[in-house]
């Protein structure tokens, strides 16, 4: 995983949870959390860090990785406006991942691993369907509800399909509100 996804998450536990919580963060896995943001990291430590935070807010993984999408968009947002004044609006951007903005991120990002979602539109509802081998999908439905903010949409979002539950591939069903 490349180390800009550590470091914006980074700067939402600093938001959400305190200063410190990064800090205990990293000593509660033995992590050193010097990620500079083009180096590449095992997906093991993001994986650790968030067990941390479960444990330390009794929150689910789950719960944790869309809560760090959701804070980490507006961080990308800052970084990156241009990617995001290209787009009408959310569906727009979002039918745009596969096509220009996981590319544009490889480009900055050599070795970037990004998803390539299967989007199926279909009397207005977006159904993009996920299955890259980490399992992030929760971290991909927090980056919805932060990009929805970002636009002034609201977007529901459902996963009737989950790798988590046992499927093969996940499905986030997209229904704008
Ligand atoms: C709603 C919008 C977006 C969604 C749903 C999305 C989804 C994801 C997911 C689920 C991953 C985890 C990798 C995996 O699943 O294999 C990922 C990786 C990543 N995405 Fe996106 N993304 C979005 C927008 C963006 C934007 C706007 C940027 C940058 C400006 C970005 C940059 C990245 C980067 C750097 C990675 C890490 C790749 C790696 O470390 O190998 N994404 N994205």
């Amino acid at each position: 995983m490349k180390g800009i996804i550590f470091n914006v998450v980074e700067e939402v536990v600093h938001d959400r949870y305190g200063s410190d919580a990064w800090d205990a963060m990293l000593a509660a896995t033995g992590l050193d959390g010097a990620y500079t943001s083009l180096g590449s990291y095992p997906d093991e430590e993001l994986t650790a860090l968030v067990g941390a935070a479960c444990a330390m807010t009794k929150a689910t993984a789950p719960e944790i990785l869309r809560a760090l999408g959701t804070g980490a968009m507006p961080r990308l947002h800052e970084r990156y406006p241009v990617f995001f004044e290209a787009a009408l609006n959310a569906r727009a951007f979002i039918l745009s991942l596969n096509s220009i903005i996981h590319p544009e991120v490889r480009k900055l990002y050599s070795g970037a691993g990004c998803p390539h979602f299967h989007f199926a539109d279909q009397d207005g509802v977006l159904t993009m369907g996920y299955n890259s081998p980490r399992k992030l999908c929760h971290l991909a439905h927090g980056f919805i509800d932060g990009l929805a903010t970002i636009f002034g949409e609201t977007i529901l979002v459902e996963q009737p399909r989950c790798m988590h539950d046992g499927d093969a591939s996940c499905q986030l069903r997209l229904t704008w509100q």
